[in-house]
């Protein structure tokens, strides 16, 4: 198994005000698989994506990522982990607003070891012809296109988008999960998508519930449908 999380248990907060964000998480992601996690606002979907993207530290329990410790990390491999195996999506598309499209990919390029081909990635992610365009001159869904190729260009391992369709409507977030889908085919992207929306789950090779910072339910989706065909 590719990410393997054991009884990982995440505390914010001291006495009354402590909260068990995760509370004893065991999970395996295999490599190149969609998964999708579900659950309501405040189940700690976002914590364990931070977890696993290095971003904050386990209180106790273990991440291993290809049989890799997280929490054994030192704080040079942990950047080094960070800035080459996981692309960030969230939310909001956090894209530099006075570059173009273009150059807001090459910032991360420029950065990164072994980067991928922009014009091949401007290609993939139907940006072409707004490459030379500003963010502000943008949809919503171009803007999340063009952060996705943002996170993609150092050819990370691992993508962690967090409710990447949480502000688009539902063409453009058809548009944006049909890029994780060639992502996911194309480079072999592990790629992981919080979401509140269910109709979503049906496009994952992997389908994970979470209530309480605790995994509620599992399930292997044998029945996978490609993103033109979900309802969302
Ligand atoms: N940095 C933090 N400090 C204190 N509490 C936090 C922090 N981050 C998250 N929490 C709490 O942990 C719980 C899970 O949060 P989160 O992972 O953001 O949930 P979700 O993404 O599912 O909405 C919530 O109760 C939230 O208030
Ligand atoms: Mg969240």
């Amino acid at each position: 198994m590719y990410i393997e999380i054991k009884n990982a248990v995440k505390k914010y907060g001291q006495g009354e005000n402590e909260i068990f964000a995760m509370d004893g998480v065991d999970l395996s992601i295999a490599e190149h698989e969609i998964c999708v996690i579900l659950g309501p606002s405040g189940s700690g979907k976002s914590t364990l994506l931070n977890m696993l993207g290095g971003i904050d530290s386990l209180t106790s329990g273990s991440i291993s990522v290809n049989g890799k410790e997280i929490s054994g990390m030192s704080k040079k491999e942990l950047t080094a982990y960070r800035r080459s195996d996981i692309g960030f999506i969230f939310q909001s598309y956090n894209l530099i607003q006075d570059l173009t499209v273009k150059e807001n990919i090459q910032t991360v390029a420029d950065i990164s070891k072994e980067p991928l081909d922009i014009d091949e990635l401007l290609d993939a992610l139907s940006l072409k012809k707004y490459q030379n365009h500003f963010p502000a001159e943008l949809s919503g869904g171009q803007q999340q296109r063009t952060a996705i190729a943002r996170a993609l260009v150092k050819n990370p391992v691992i993508l962690l988008c967090d409710e990447p369709t949480g502000a688009l409507d539902s063409k453009s977030s058809r548009d944006v999960l049909k890029m994780l889908e060639k992502v996911n085919n194309l480079y072999k992207t592990t790629v992981i998508i919080i979401t509140h929306n269910e109709g979503i789950a049906e496009m994952a090779d992997r389908v994970i519930r979470i209530h309480d910072g605790k995994i509620v339910k599992n399930i292997k989706n044998e029945a996978k449908k490609p993103v033109a065909d979900l309802v969302i």
